[in-house]
Order: structure tokens, then sequence, then C-alpha cells
């Protein structure tokens, strides 16, 4: 199977190897970074183990490379369970690098590379129901909340239970939504629609 890459306006988004190690590493065994993570902080020995599956499993785990230097900042993956044709995302970027953008722009290839390439059903993802940052996110890529579960997540920094929200999109809701952009350049979400004026024809990834 052939390694996919995506690409983004400001990020490319490769399968993670080995030697993403020191950087996975800066973030994974920060305990503000993870603080919301239903893992960590990571020993060495955890992120040695989690880029070693990650690496065997290409398509699902990418390392999210800022093209403007090359650099690391964080990781996201979309993880399909096969028997209900559904893929959950994940996500985690380097404290340094919240609230620029990126979290926004890579949450929406994710959907369209899920939608789109893997041809999924449904699309899902959680998060505590204070992670504001992520449940945005999960939103500007179209996603709907579609629960609460009440004291549905343990926070481990905390040591509490907390609230999680969930989100889901459906293939058609996501194809009904780029319908106008696929038929202007047969592409969804990418290139200018030729009636981006009009805001249902905007790209999914224009921010
Ligand atoms: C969740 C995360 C990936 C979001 O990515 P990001 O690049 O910071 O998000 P963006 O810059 O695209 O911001 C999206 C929106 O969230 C808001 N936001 C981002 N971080 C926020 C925070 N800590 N508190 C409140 N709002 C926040 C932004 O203001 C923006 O709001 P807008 O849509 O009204 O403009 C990032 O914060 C992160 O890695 N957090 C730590 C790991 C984590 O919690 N992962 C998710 C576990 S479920």
């Amino acid at each position: 199977m052939k390694k996919p890459e995506l690409h983004t306006a400001l990020l490319l988004l490769r399968p993670v190897t080995m030697d993403d190690f020191k950087s996975v590493h800066a973030w994974a065994s920060v305990p503000e970074n993870v603080r919301w993570m239903t893992w960590g902080p990571n020993s060495e020995q955890d992120t040695r183990w989690w880029l070693a599956e990650a690496a065997a499993k290409p398509g699902y785990d990418f390392a999210v490379v800022l093209k403007s230097t090359g650099q690391v900042i964080g990781s996201c993956g979309i993880y399909a369970d096969e028997a209900n044709d559904t893929g959950t995302l994940g996500w985690i970027l380097h404290r340094d690098h919240h609230g620029c953008g990126y979290g926004t722009e890579f949450a929406q290839e994710l959907v369209r590379y899920g939608f789109e390439d893997l041809r999924l059903r449904r699309i899902i993802a959680t998060c505590a129901a204070v992670n504001v940052g992520s449940s945005r996110i999960m939103e500007r890529a179209g996603m709907r909340r579609e629960g609460l579960r009440v004291k549905g997540v343990w926070a481990r920094i905390d040591e509490e239970w907390v609230d999680r929200a969930e989100y889901g999109m459906l293939a058609e809701e996501w194809n009904a939504k780029n319908q106008c952009v696929g038929v202007a350049i047969g592409r969804p979400g990418y290139s200018a629609c030729s009636k981006s004026s009009d805001a249902q024809c905007a790209p999914l990834h224009a921010r």
C-alpha cells in the first residue's frame, strides 16, 4: 500500500516514522499538553511503542509538518472501524502551536480524506466537553454535535470524571456540502469553486 501524504495550505500530513521520536515526545511527555488525551504523559518507551505501531499501519496516523519550516508540530489520525464503516478522528499539536488555525486545517483535510479517499460512511470524534479547541475544530470541519456523555471520560491529569462531547458526520452530508464544488472542478474540496461567492459552495477548507 502506498503511504498517503495529504496537503493543506500550510501543512503536510505524512506518515509518522521512528525518526519523529524527538518531536512527538516533546508534546506526548508533557502533562499540560496531554491534559485531555486518553493516554500520557508518555515515558520514552511509550512514545517509541506508539511510533512503532503507527509506522506499521500507514494511512491512519500522520505527522503534522509545517510546510514553511519542515518542523513536525503535531500528529493526527483517522482510525477505521470496518464493521461499521466509520472513521474516528484524533489529534494533538505541540502547545507552542495551539490557536494558529492548524487544527482547523488538518481536521478539514482528515474529513475530506475519510469521505473522499477512504470512502467512509461516517466520521466521528469525541473530546472532553471543556476542550473548546478540539470541539471547535470538529465544528469547523462540518461535524455535528450528537451528544454529551455526562462524566463520560476520565481526565487522567486532573483525576476526575468529565463530560464527553460526541461529534459526527455522514458521507451524504459531506457530499451535499461539496456537490457544487465537485460539479465545478471535478474534485470536491479543492481549488476555487466557480460559485465561491455562494457560502454553500465555499470549499470546506476555506477559513
Ligand atoms: C485541540 C487542538 C488540536 C486544536 O487545534 P488548534 O490549532 O489549537 O485550533 P485552531 O487554532 O484551529 O482553533 C480552532 C478554534 O478553537 C479555538 N481554540 C483553540 N484552542 C483553544 C483553547 N485552548 N481555548 C479556547 N478556544 C480555543 C480557536 O480560538 C478557534 O476558535 P474559532 O473557531 O472561534 O475561531 C489543539 O489545541 C491541541 O493539540 N490541544 C492539545 C491536545 C488535545 O486536547 N487534543 C484533543 C483531544 S480530544
